[in-house]
């Protein structure tokens, strides 16, 4: 291929160091002082303010990118949101009032069952909106509107920018309808919109972490088993993390929500089976010191993704990860930036191709 990998060894790697960029970019278009803009989105706001429910179906990354998004319209738009796989939600019977509003979230628009998905909603005679890096694509097409993600063309298998991406833009829509439907406080609204503002230079300030993250792939690389955990906000980024580390390395990962450790995942824990810890700051940050400590006592090894100068995690850790301090609900955000890496340098280490992953293809058009 001539894809220009620059300086980069992978395309990936690449991908991964311009997310930065990618984030100015989005912000200088959807962001100025006070206005949040999304002017290819064709929904006018006096229909966007009677969505009462957002069903979103997506595969793989997007899906993950989708778990947060529902976070977010929950939090910041005050509507009730649900998310499933496409390849489920088509043949579920989903009872969709008439106030209902699906999305679909999609780097590549031409993913069979997301289309499959897009195509069901639309014969049950429900809205469709898109969120696509590919514009010029079958669902842009069949969407009855749509949100650009920006990312630039994204060709590395496993998705990394056109993730946070998703992430990003999804917290736009849902600040946007949220200023539509009710009135968020002015002072909330404004704190968001400067920890969204401060992103770039804290993804930049986390990239130089790589040779921490380095000496963690060396340990993870003779690992056959690993385990992400990650509550609320970072749930979804503890399913990532385990899913980008499988896609690209070939180490078995499973993700799990916090809560969810001791019924079960946690009969696995061992010595040779490390449990990644999510713990940014924030309410859920004891919750996860207990995981850590449940994974310790049963000789686990410990890898935390923690917020700068967090002693007391660090100490209990094997390997730590710092991210800048930041709001819980935009760490996601920030918490993909280290686990892409960790991935990244674990598939590295096992001298796997990381552009072209075994079994597996960018866009999978095939159900
Ligand atoms: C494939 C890719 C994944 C991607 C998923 C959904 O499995 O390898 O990286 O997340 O498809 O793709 P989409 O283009 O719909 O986001």
């Amino acid at each position: 291929e001539d894809v220009d990998k620059g300086d980069f060894e992978y395309l990936m790697l690449k991908e991964i160091y311009e997310q930065p960029d990618v984030f100015e970019r989005i912000l200088k278009e959807r962001l100025d002082d006070t206005f949040i803009h999304f002017p290819e989105l064709k929904f006018g706001k006096e229909y966007l303010a009677r969505v009462g429910r957002i069903l979103i179906q997506a595969c793989g990354t997007s899906l993950n990118a989708g778990m947060i998004g529902r976070m977010y319209l929950e939090q910041f738009a005050h509507i009730s949101a649900e998310t499933d796989y496409s390849s489920e939600w088509r043949y579920r019977n989903p009872l969709a009032s008439g106030d209902s509003l699906v999305v679909g979230i999609s780097q590549s628009g031409e993913t069979a069952d997301t289309l499959a998905g897009l195509r069901e909603a639309k014969a049950k005679f429900m809205r469709v909106l898109s969120f696509l890096n590919n514009i010029n694509s079958t669902m842009a097409r069949e969407s009855d509107a749509m949100i650009s993600l920006m990312a630039g063309p994204e060709i590395g298998v496993a998705s990394t920018k056109a993730f946070t991406a998703q992430v990003l833009n999804l917290l736009f829509f849902s600040l946007y309808v949220g200023s539509i439907k009710w009135l968020m406080p002015a002072e909330e609204r404004r704190t968001v919109l400067d920890e969204i503002r401060a992103l770039p230079d804290k993804m930049r300030t986390i990239l130089k972490s790589h040779e921490r993250i380095k000496e963690i792939a060396e340990f993870l690389k003779d690992k056959n088993d690993t385990i992400f955990l990650g509550r609320t906000y970072n749930y979804p980024s503890a399913l990532e993390g385990a899913l980008k580390l499988k896609e690209i390395s070939y180490i078995h990962a499973s993700g799990y929500a916090g809560g969810e450790f001791k019924h079960g995942p946690l009969a696995l824990v061992s010595q040779n089976v490390p449990v990644v810890i999510i713990a940014p700051q924030g309410e859920i940050r004891t919750k996860m010191i207990s995981n850590l400590k449940e994974a310790q006592s049963r000789g686990g090894k410990i890898i935390s993704i923690i917020t700068e100068g967090d002693e007391e995690i660090k100490r209990e850790s094997d390997f730590y990860v710092e991210i800048p301090p930041c709001q819980e609900s935009i760490s996601p955000l920030l918490v993909a930036v280290p686990l892409q890496l960790l991935a990244y340098y674990t598939a590295i280490a096992r001298g796997c191709d990381v552009d072209r992953p075994r079994n597996l293809a960018k866009s999978v058009t095939v159900e």
